[in-house]
């Protein structure tokens, strides 16, 4: 039965990618409102191909925001595990354009990799997860339950999900989580993810004068709102690379002697995230390895700024406002609440009284730790063996994915984080890509990973 799917996957890879490349032309970016369509045919391609699959109950359900996607195939009977296998259909904005060697929703094949904006976050995934239970259903027996959970919202946080979740215990009722929204280390190194950042999520604004002024009749008398935000900024960090917010490292877990020691026997070298970044060099807390830093260490970062003039030439203005997008990467035990008030607080103690401050709260997501040692995950990591001839390695990342936390909270359910994309996948950058030959390793790693649950 195994050699049966395994051959079929193989049989089928050239269909396979053109239906990956049909759904990668849907530009379902979800945090721009104007793709609200878009948003929607994404979803009703996902549940077409569960239909087309032979899933049982195929729904699109509305939450708050953009809609779920659910299918469930329950064959396999009450004494088999029941696994939800979870995805997300949306993607974060393409720009900047002008990077893109080709249009950013026009898939183009150069070499082994496809291009395309959600080609490796995450639709490539998704298709995967699909071909491998098409693979097995096509050619006999699916030995597992299936719960499908294709949500729209996870590039902002899923916070509908969680409401979601909460509503539909029943329904969404399984034994574990296949998360495929991570990565592997190479195309030669496979591993597991065991933990994931959390992420919260803010906008601040700075305002000064009614409107942008000429910066010589009134530089010098008004508080600059650039000036005030740059320095605002520049305080939330300080000696050695930690971030100021009061209380900011109160709850951050201490590493143990072994998590050093198995972080450290990585293949992640300096010198690889040299490449992997182009960067001069490397930043962060010294006391901690770069593979610390990643997936143990929170971060508060500068996502983009905006004020005043910044067209060609100059202009001598003093702009009316200023604003920037921040985030701070969360670890156990930090939390998103609290990081909002930390941020409030330190806001309240140095911002000047000679502007005015806004700050908004846009999303968040909770850090997650899962159990290396289930039987879920001894499943992967014996489905990557078969595939890769040697076994995972066992990681935390520094990427966030609401879903993880939710369902430990909501329905006390734990995830096997897989997936193939590959840290140079270029996932929220210009020319995102997915490497072909390690996308056919996971569809068999999936189809093994199934068949060893059983
Ligand atoms: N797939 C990523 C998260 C990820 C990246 C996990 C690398 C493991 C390794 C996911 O799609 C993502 O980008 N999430 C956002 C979530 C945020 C907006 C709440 C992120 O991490 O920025
Ligand atoms: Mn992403």
């Amino acid at each position: 039965m195994l050699e049966e799917a395994l051959a079929y996957a193989r049989q089928n890879r050239e269909r396979f990618l053109s239906e990956l490349m049909e759904v990668l032309t849907i530009p379902s970016i979800s945090t721009d409102p104007d793709h609200a369509p878009d948003m929607q045919r994404a979803a009703e391609w996902m549940s077409a191909q569960l239909v087309s699959m032979g899933m049982n109950n195929v729904q699109v359900l509305e939450t708050g925001g953009h809609p779920v996607v659910y299918g469930e195939w329950l064959g396999a009977g009450a004494a088999a595990p029941t696994v939800m296998v979870y995805g997300h259909y949306d993607v974060q904005p393409p720009d900047p354009l002008e990077l893109w060697s080709t249009p950013p929703f026009e898939p183009a094949v150069r070499g082994d990799d496809l291009f395309a904006r959600g080609s490796a976050d995450m639709k490539g995934q998704v298709v995967a997860s699909f071909k491998a239970v098409e693979s097995m259903v096509r050619t006999g027996r699916l030995p597992v339950n299936i719960k499908w959970l294709i949500e729209g919202e996870e590039e902002i946080g899923s916070e509908n999900l969680d409401s979601f979740i909460k509503g539909h215990q029943e329904l969404l009722a399984c034994d574990f989580c296949l998360n495929t929204d991570a990565g592997i280390l190479a195309p030669d190194e496979p591993s597991i993810t065991t933990g994931l950042r959390g992420l919260a999520y803010f906008e601040l604004r700075v305002h000064g004068p009614t409107k942008d002024l000429h910066s010589g009749l009134f530089g010098g008398i008004v508080h600059n709102p650039a000036q005030v935000l740059a320095d605002l900024i520049a305080g939330m960090h300080g000696a050695g690379g930690k971030v100021t917010l009061p209380g900011f490292y109160d709850k951050v877990r201490k590493l143990s002697a072994k998590e050093r020691k198995e972080l450290a026997r990585l293949p992640l070298s300096r010198k690889l995230f040299l490449k992997q970044t182009g960067a001069p060099a490397l930043w962060g807390e010294p006391n901690f390895t770069p593979a610390e830093r990643l997936g143990t260490r929170p971060t508060l970062e500068v996502n983009g700024l905006l004020s005043g003039f910044t067209g060609p030439g100059s202009k001598t203005v003093l702009p009316a406002w200023a604003m920037a997008k921040i985030s701070c990467r969360l670890v156990p035990d930090q939390t998103v609440a609290q990081t909002n008030r930390q941020m409030r607080a330190y806001l309240t103690k140095h911002a000047p009284k000679d502007v005015r401050w806004e700050l908004k709260y846009l999303h968040g997501a909770d850090a997650a730790l899962v159990s290396s040692s289930s039987p879920w995950i001894q499943a992967m990591s014996d489905a990557m063996r078969d595939v890769w001839g040697k076994k995972p390695h066992f990681l935390r990342e520094g990427g966030s994915i609401g879903v993880v936390a939710q369902l430990q909270k909501r329905l006390g359910v734990d995830s096997v984080l897989s997936g193939f994309a590959l840290p140079d996948c270029d996932a929220h950058s210009p020319d995102e890509k997915l490497h072909l030959p390690t996308w056919y390793k996971g569809i068999e790693a999936l189809i093994r990973f199934f068949h060893h649950l059983k």
